[in-house]
């Protein structure tokens, strides 16, 4: 794990958890979405990985709709936050939570449920370290699925979004806690720079929390697919979004369908 994804993920978890919790409300209608794009591929129940699974929103909306879900992720608190909402979602029989680093996917999951029908990987949980390492992680991810498993990669920042919509300066706010955030994108890397203050609410005043320094790797979609084919994936439908399926553009995320190679 690196430093930040340690601080961010692990060591501020409470924090980020709240920011996840956010997601929370949208995920049925992007899973309707998904549903429908794999029943265009033939596929309407099965195995599925979620890879980076946070607290688990993906994982268990996919298993109301019938799939055996196995969500990875490195956070034990997002882990423990999405086995009490399996119970809540009643689907606690559907789904699988799985401690560890997907860097090492197949030594994780390798023993159970697989081969995969579907692989996702949602909200830009990507670009955390080499793009070596993401060629491996989806490399693994399609030795441990079928010949006709798709893979989907949600809600995923772009560089062609970054061209016309980067903004300098971030504000959210979630409950008492506010995030300023400061971004510096450097063009010729595509690496992007963000850093996360938090502040809690008291009154009038924000009292300081904590700062989180962290830097990922902006994909473009050609880029992006070029490592896909290369770990065994062939890219066959952009995204705007999958909510409404419609197109994808510099003004949306990135919302890829691959299929196995
Ligand atoms: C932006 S969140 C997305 C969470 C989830 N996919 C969603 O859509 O709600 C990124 C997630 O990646 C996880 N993560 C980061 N590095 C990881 C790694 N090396 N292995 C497994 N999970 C990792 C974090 O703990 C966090 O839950």
């Amino acid at each position: 794990m690196s430093d930040w994804t340690r601080k961010l993920f692990v060591e501020c978890s409470d924090l980020f958890l709240k920011f996840l919790d956010e997601r929370w409300s949208r995920t049925e209608e992007v899973v309707n979405g998904i549903v429908k794009v794999l029943s265009s591929f033939g596929i309407t129940s099965g195995n599925l990985l979620d890879l980076c699974c946070g607290n688990g929103r993906i994982s268990i909306y996919m298993a109301k709709r019938g799939f055996k879900a196995v969500g990875v992720d490195i956070s034990k608190a997002f882990l423990e936050d999405a086995k009490r909402k399996t119970e809540e979602h009643k689907v606690s029989n559907m789904v699988t939570f799985i401690e560890g680093d997907v860097r090492n996917l197949k030594k994780i999951v390798g023993k159970i449920q697989q081969p995969f029908n579907v692989v996702v990987n949602a909200w830009t949980s990507i670009g955390y370290f080499s793009q070596k390492d993401d060629l491996k992680i989806f490399k693994q991810a399609r030795e441990l699925s079928k010949e006709n498993a798709v893979l989907l990669i949600a809600e995923t920042m772009h560089t062609e979004f970054l061209a016309v919509k980067f903004v300098p300066k971030g504000y959210e706010e979630v409950d008492d806690i506010v995030l300023l955030e400061s971004r510096n994108y450097d063009l010729t890397t595509s690496q992007l720079k963000t850093v996360w203050t938090f502040y809690k609410k008291r009154g009038e005043n924000l009292e300081f929390i904590d700062r989180v320094e962290y830097e990922i790797h902006v994909y473009s979609p050609s880029e992006l697919s070029t490592l896909l084919r290369k770990a065994g994936w062939e890219p066959v439908a952009f995204y705007g979004n999958f909510s409404t399926l419609q197109p994808m553009s510099p003004f949306t995320s990135l919302n890829l369908v691959a299929k196995a190679k």
